[in-house]
Formats: structure tokens, sequence, C-alpha cells
């Protein structure tokens, strides 16, 4: 058995050298009908012949550099004495596609190879099959699985799918590309390439344009990729939305409150205000509710007005119910007669809260001002110079002596003191005289007996301030 066995192999082995020994450029040559192409089938040594047969061809070619028998294909290659038996092909027809083979004729035998030789048919253009069906006017409803294939007939090679909706690529789950061959009667072979694409239905997809394409060897700038489109129609209840904000409303006027809701198909309304119903189409005190106003792509203007706005009114939640076939959603709005739209959703207390703080704040730098202007409170030293009396040494006195008391001028409150003393002082002149003129004296003594203390420690910078001290003071007693 064994030797038999190893028979097999050596056979195989020597078959597999022998036609290895051809080398072919190119393996597989790719083109269009009507391209231009060189195919070569190489030997190490020199040959003796070189036949070529190309399918769809009825003559063999027996071809060399010397001579060129058959339109259309020529010899191509550095010779025979060269190894190389190539053919130049003019113009390739699709009936060229197929396995191109040679025969070099070499030491008494004949050696092959093969190329590969794929003429490039255009598919049909693709076709979209739903594979769920829409109702019978085409929509499908929200949520449902929206299954579809593409289909991409006869073409070789076969072709690429890619998906898109809305010229955007699809992100949806889409099966492998499948490839079905079609066989033709003269032997053609052609591919069909099929896929499916599957998602579920949001109301965002609807009246989206649903795009496969599909891309071949034969695309050019001049013939671009072919495709095949589907408009999505979807049923949904209206979409969810944020709370709305309508600002700019004028008191006294009639006041539009309008929103912007998306819903396939129509949808009803209803505003209720502090338990007042309003259905579309009726008034019901100062309230009216206009039928939805249709603004293309599932888009309704619903309008409410309402007439004489108060500010009462701007207080107010209106809520809108707007419901079709498929269900309902409540929407609330406010008003505002604020010419902007504050930021991030303040309520009133928070809007009258800011009101308040503001007027809180405006009111402390009024009065700051007017101390300030005034003199009043902290701010009574500061205006000490120019605000006091004639009898205004008794206060600079002790200022000075607090400073050279203390070395730095920690003296406020006392100043403070002092100061609303004299003011009160100016203010209530005559009965409280002789006691204000007692202080005034007991301060000069208490004054004059620090400076003579200052004096006697000796500390010449100390002495120049002390200096002033005892001058005398031009009203007392
Ligand atoms: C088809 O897809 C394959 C794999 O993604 C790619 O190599 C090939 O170039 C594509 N063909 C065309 C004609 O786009
Ligand atoms: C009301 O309509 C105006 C245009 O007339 C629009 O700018 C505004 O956004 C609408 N308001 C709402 C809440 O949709
Ligand atoms: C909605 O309708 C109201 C009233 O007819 C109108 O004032 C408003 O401009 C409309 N808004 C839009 C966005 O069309």
């Amino acid at each position: 058995m064994s030797p038999i066995v190893f028979a097999f192999l050596a056979a195989i082995l020597t078959e597999a050298t022998t036609y290895g020994q051809v080398n072919v450029e190119p393996n597989t040559a790719l083109l269009n009908e009507g391209d231009r192409t060189e195919l070569l089938c190489r030997y190490g040594r020199a040959i003796n012949y070189c036949r070529i047969e190309i399918p769809g061809e009825q003559k063999v070619l027996n071809l060399s550099p010397e001579w060129s028998k058959t339109p259309g294909f020529t010899y191509y290659g550095a010779g025979l004495n060269a190894g190389q038996c190539g053919v130049s092909i003019e113009r390739v027809k699709a009936s060229n596609n197929g396995q191109v083979k040679c025969s070099l004729g070499v030491e008494g035998e004949e050696l092959s190879g093969t190329i590969d030789l794929v003429v490039a048919l255009r598919p049909q253009q693709p076709i979209i099959e739903l594979i769920s069906k829409p109702d019978r006017e085409g929509f499908f409803n929200e949520n449902t699985l929206f299954n579809a294939r593409c289909i991409v007939r006869d073409g070789r090679p076969p072709a690429n799918i890619t998906w898109y909706i809305d010229d955007m690529p699809a992100q949806k789950r889409v099966t492998p590309l499948e490839i079905l061959s079609t066989p033709t009667n003269d032997n053609v072979e052609l591919s069909t390439s099929v896929q499916e694409i599957q998602f579920h239905l949001a109301p965002e997809d609807s009246n989206r344009k649903l795009v496969c394409r599909s891309h071949h060897q034969t695309d050019r700038e001049s013939v671009p990729p072919q495709e095949a489109a589907y408009i999505i129609n979807v049923r949904y209840a209206p979409v969810r939305q944020e709370e709305a904000l309508v600002y700019g409303l004028y008191l006294e006027h009639t006041a539009i409150v309008n929103m912007t809701i998306r819903s396939s198909p129509t949808p009803r309304i209803e505003w209720t205000i502090d338990g007042a119903v309003v259905p579309q189409g009726t008034t019901n005190d100062r309230f009216s509710a206009y039928e939805p106003q249709y603004l293309g792509n599932d888009y309704y203007n619903v309008t409410l007005a309402i007439a004489g706005l108060t500010l009462e009114d701007t207080t107010k939640i209106y809520n809108l119910r707007a419901s079709n076939a498929l269900g309902s959603t409540d929407y609330q709005v406010r008003i505002s007669s604020s010419s902007r739209p504050p930021s991030t959703g303040l309520d009133v207390a928070a809007i009258v809260g800011i009101v308040v703080a503001v007027a809180v704040l405006v009111l402390i730098v009024l009065l700051v001002l007017f101390a300030r202007a005034t003199g009043r409170w902290c701010f009574g030293g500061a205006t000490l110079n120019t605000d006091i009396g004639p009898d205004s040494e008794a206060q600079i006195h002790p200022e000075q002596n607090d400073d050279e008391l203390d070395g730095q001028d920690n003296g406020d409150e006392h100043i403070d003191t002092t100061q609303q003393q004299l003011q009160s002082e100016e203010a209530t002149p005559p009965v409280t005289d002789k006691l204000e003129a007692q202080k005034k004296a007991d301060f000069k003594k208490s004054a004059a007996a620090t400076a003579a203390a200052v004096i006697a420690a000796g500390n010449g910078q100390q002495h120049n301030i002390a200096v002033e001290v005892p001058k005398p003071p031009n009203t007392s007693v």
C-alpha cells in the first residue's frame, strides 16, 4: 500500500513543481469591458512556442514577437528565448471572463499556467424589499421593528452594499453580506448581493430616507454608485418635551402662547389652565385654543391666545394635552412678561427672592452713601476735620493722645464715641453747655497730663506731636 501512496504523492509533487515553474503575472486581472490588458506567463529558460487560450475566443492563440495572426491579440513579453509567453488584449469582452491558460513548449514538454480574468459587469439597480410590512397607508407604528433587505442582482464581481439614513451612514444592525451565484446560459457567472438591515422605529425616524447603495468595480466618477431609497413613515404619539417658556408678553394685551410639537398623525389639543379646560378651536373666558397648525415634517404649531393678559396669568401653569391614535402627551408651558428668558428655570418665588435681594442691596448702598455724605456712623472719622465746629480742639487731642499712648491707630472706638458726643453737642447747644464745658475741661486736663508724661519720656518722635498738645484752645471755659 505504502509504495502506491508514495508514488501518488510523488506524482502530485512532480506535477506541482512542474506547474510551479511557470510564473504568471498577474494572478487575477480585474477589468472592465473594453479595457486593454497584458497577461504574462514566464519560464526560467527559452521556450519553443507560446499558446494562449482565452475564454470566449474560438481560436487558440499561437503567439511570438514575429507574427500577429489574430487582430486585437498580440504577443507580449521579452521574447521566446527569454522564456516569456504573454498576450496583449486590446479590448476585453464580457465573454473573455474566466481562466486564461498559457502553454509553454519547453525541452520536449509542455508547461502551463493560468490567469483569472475577471471582466466586471455592472450589476442591476439595487432594490429595497420590505420584510416588515407597513400598514395600508404605508406607515409603521413607533417601536416596531423595521426590517428590510437590499438586493443587488447580477454583478461581476459581486457588489458591496452600504446603508444610509438621510445621507448619513446608518448605524444600524445589518446581516453579513450574502453573495449568491446566478449562473447564466453562456456560462457567464454573475453574483447577486443581499444584505438586511433592521432597527426599532423611533419618532425621529419618520420621514427619513433609507438608502441602499451598491458599490461596484465599475463605479466611476461619471458612473456613480447605484442606489435604492425608501422613505420611512412612522406613526407615533406626540413627542415629549421639556417644559416650555414663552416670554416677552405684554400685560393687558392679547398674549399668544405657542408651542411647537411633533406628532403623527395630527394631534388633538386641549389646554387646561387652573382647572379651566379649553379644547382646540374653542374659547373659554379670556382663553382661546387654536387648531394645531401644520408646519411640515410632522411638526405642529399649537397656540393659545390669552385676551388682556394679567399679571396673575403669568403665574399660572398652562397644561397642554396632545393626543392621537397612538397616545397622548402632556406639556407644560409657563409664560412671562419679561423680555428675556430667565436662566435655567427660575420659578416665581426665586424671581421674587432675587428682586427683594436686589432691593435690600440697593438700600444698603444708599444708606452707606448717605452716611458718607453726612459723616454719620463709622464715616465720622473720615470727615472729622471738615465737619467740626469752632470748639474742635477737644476732639483732636484725644486722638493724638491715643496715638501717643498706644503707639498705633487703634483708637477708632474712642474717636467714634467722641465724635458722636460732639455731634450731639452740636445738635443740642445751650442746655448742656455747662456739662460739655466741664467735659472738655476734663479732656484737656487728661490730655495735658498725658502730654507731660510723654515729654518726660523724652522720645524725639513723639515730642513733635506732643508739642502740639498744649496749644491754647480757641474756645473754652
Ligand atoms: C467591497 O468590500 C470589500 C471588503 O470590505 C472591499 O475589499 C472591496 O474593495 C469593496 N469593493 C468595492 C467595489 O467597493
Ligand atoms: C412660538 O413661535 C415662535 C415663532 O413664531 C417661535 O420662535 C417660538 O419658539 C415658539 N414658542 C415655542 C414655545 O415653541
Ligand atoms: C404659531 O401660530 C401663532 C398664531 O397663529 C403665530 O403667531 C406663530 O408665529 C406661529 N409660530 C410658528 C412657529 O409658526
